[in-house]
């Protein structure tokens, strides 16, 4: 039996360089390890009085459901303002309701971070954010290798593949690492 990896990308928009880098990480995960990626786009603003009052969102469930029952979450990150980007925290969030749910959805779930950027900082920023979030839900966070992608607009082709041949290493190399982590 494959073990499944539930991948956010933390970007919306069509042609993200995080759900290309993303979808670079499902065609070079180990055959044992399938990627499935899941959108983040139907995941309202989190708004206490809403979960008050119609508790938690059909999509933020749906969401925390596919995480609970999956081996691992792999996120890939923007960073927008040297720090999380909004949209892939306030799912986080939501997914965090409510607390005594936390332990089913995040506690010891191996997690994996990658990120990309058109720029020169490889999303580290991003990166050293996610931690304290990390940390405060519970999970196994690997830090193995990291995989932070600097001008990540120049590595990609029309089709959005991986086009360089290197950080296609890198991504094999991670993926079998992460596997090994999650022990797949
Ligand atoms: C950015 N970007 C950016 N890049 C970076 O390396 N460090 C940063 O601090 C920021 N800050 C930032 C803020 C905001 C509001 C936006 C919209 C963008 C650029 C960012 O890396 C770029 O837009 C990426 O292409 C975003 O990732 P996706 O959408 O390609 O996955």
């Amino acid at each position: 039996m494959p073990k499944t990896v539930v991948g956010i990308s933390g970007s919306l928009r069509n042609g993200s360089l995080n759900t290309l880098l993303l979808r670079a990480a499902q065609e070079l995960a180990p055959a044992d390890l399938k990627v499935e990626i899941v959108s983040i786009r139907d995941v309202p603003l989190y708004d206490g009085d809403v979960e008050l009052e119609h508790g938690i969102p059909a999509p933020v469930q749906a969401l925390k459901d596919r995480v609970a029952g999956a081996s691992g979450l792999l996120l890939a990150t923007p960073e927008y303002n040297n720090s999380i980007p909004g949209v892939l925290k306030n799912a986080i969030d939501w997914m965090s309701r409510p607390p005594a749910d936390i332990a089913r959805v995040f506690r010891d779930r191996p997690v994996a971070l990658m990120g990309a950027t058109p720029g020169q900082g490889g999303t580290i920023l991003a990166h050293a954010a996610w931690l304290p979030v990390l940390r405060t839900l519970g999970t196994r966070t690997w830090n193995g290798p990291r995989l932070m992608v600097s001008r990540a607009d120049t590595l990609f082709d029309q089709d959005g593949r991986l086009k360089d041949e290197t950080l296609r290493k890198q991504v094999t190399s991670f993926m079998a690492g992460f596997a090994k982590f999650m022990g797949a």
